[in-house]
């Protein structure tokens, strides 16, 4: 009697303490393997005479049944543990805390498009984009440049080389070409003899050979577009007025247009707004001097027709001008190639926050 209850406790005990697996397995072979003490106690039975027996072999049974029961509940402690224990160990961090110092800051060629974009949005125009490599034709002939106007000169121009149809290839010298693009589109050209209006604006890369404080081989451009049947050189000059004195922030930025040469506009203007220098500092409002800012005119009738267009129904103005210019201007950006190194300390200098410089 004595016997079975020490065998039990020692039993439930050396299961109770195994730490592992391999210690609970141990436990077992201890208690319930061939030599164990419960199987010794088995091994007893058969000298028992038969009443002895059936009592004390319900006893062993039961017993044998009871710390068959701890191991199972012990083992899927152990193993519960076991597995929690490897996933802390193989735990990994995936998170990285957003730190201010690792915040970037809009460029402002991206800042000026965008408030350019804002201005032309809220008077009807829409953003339109085409392709940075162009074909000639789309380049200048569809403008009304032939092949032999200066501007297609080699040291003007990045000639690219020729499509295998022969078609030759320039990275594109102005946004102009997406007038013609957008001209000869077809859902265009039936909105328009729907009665519709075309209102577009292009912002976009630009390239031409020219390297200094001001010029850069790869610039941008803004080009406007607009076509209808009654649009004329009015519309042109009000649009242009309220689209400088909104983007400068001038109320009474007053504005010069001197008459100009385009081959893609006639009448051409470019146009000025008044700036003084006081101290060498440039001040942008009513004053002594004069800023050139953008080409423009009214679009000519050969360019309509280039385009598909009849000229007798159709007419419009279009304008072009330095994205890169303007942004220079208002915020006293002072040499354009800055805009195209990547300094980190300018660009966290000249740069807007992603939040706080968001567009009107
Ligand atoms: N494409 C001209 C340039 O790059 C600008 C312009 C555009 C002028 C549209 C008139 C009309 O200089």
């Amino acid at each position: 009697m004595d016997d079975l209850s020490t065998i039990r406790s020692e039993a439930l005990d050396a299961v109770g303490k195994a730490a592992d697996l391999a210690a609970l397995d141990a436990a077992r072979v201890a208690a319930l393997g061939k030599k164990g003490t419960v199987t010794g106690l088995m091994k007893t039975l058969g000298g028992m005479a038969p009443e002895q027996r059936k009592e004390f072999g319900a006893r062993v049974n039961q017993l044998k049944g009871e710390i068959e029961t701890e191991i199972e509940a012990r083992k899927s402690l152990l193993g519960n543990a076991a597995l929690s224990a490897r996933l802390a160990a193989e735990k990994i961090d995936i998170s990285l805390p957003a730190r201010p110092e690792t915040q970037g800051t809009l460029h402002p060629i991206g800042q000026v498009m965008d408030e350019v974009a804002a201005i032309f949005g809220e008077m009807g125009f829409t953003w339109a984009e085409g392709p940075d490599i162009e074909d000639d034709w789309h380049n200048f002939s569809a403008l009304n440049i032939p092949p032999d106007h200066p501007a297609r000169q080699m040291q003007d121009t990045f000639y690219l080389p020729s499509r295998a149809d022969g078609t030759p290839m320039v990275l594109r010298t102005h946004t102009s070409p997406v007038q013609a693009r957008t001209m000869l589109n077809k859902d265009v050209q039936k909105m328009l003899a729907d009665g519709g209006a075309l209102r577009i604006i292009v912002p976009g890369r630009t390239f031409r050979i020219d390297n200094d404080a001001t010029h850069t081989p790869m610039f941008h451009q803004v080009e406007g577009l607009v076509i209808d049947r009654t649009t004329h050189m009015g519309h042109l000059k009000g649009c242009l007025v309220d689209f400088c004195r909104a983007f400068f922030e001038v109320d009474d930025l007053p504005l010069r247009f001197r008459p100009s040469y385009f081959p893609f506009t006639e009448p051409s203007a470019e146009v000025d707004i008044g700036c003084s220098w006081k101290g060498g500092e440039l001040k942008i409002g009513a004053g002594e001097s004069w800023l050139e800012i953008l080409g423009s005119g009214m679009v000519h009738p050969n360019v309509i027709a280039n385009c598909g267009l009849d000229p007798a129904v159709y007419q419009g103005f279009a304008f072009g001008m330095g994205i890169d210019r303007i942004a220079m201007l208002k915020y006293g950006i002072p040499d354009l190639r800055s805009f195209f190194e990547s300094d980190l300390r300018w660009l966290r200098h000249y740069g807007f926050s992603a939040l706080e410089g968001a567009a009107r």
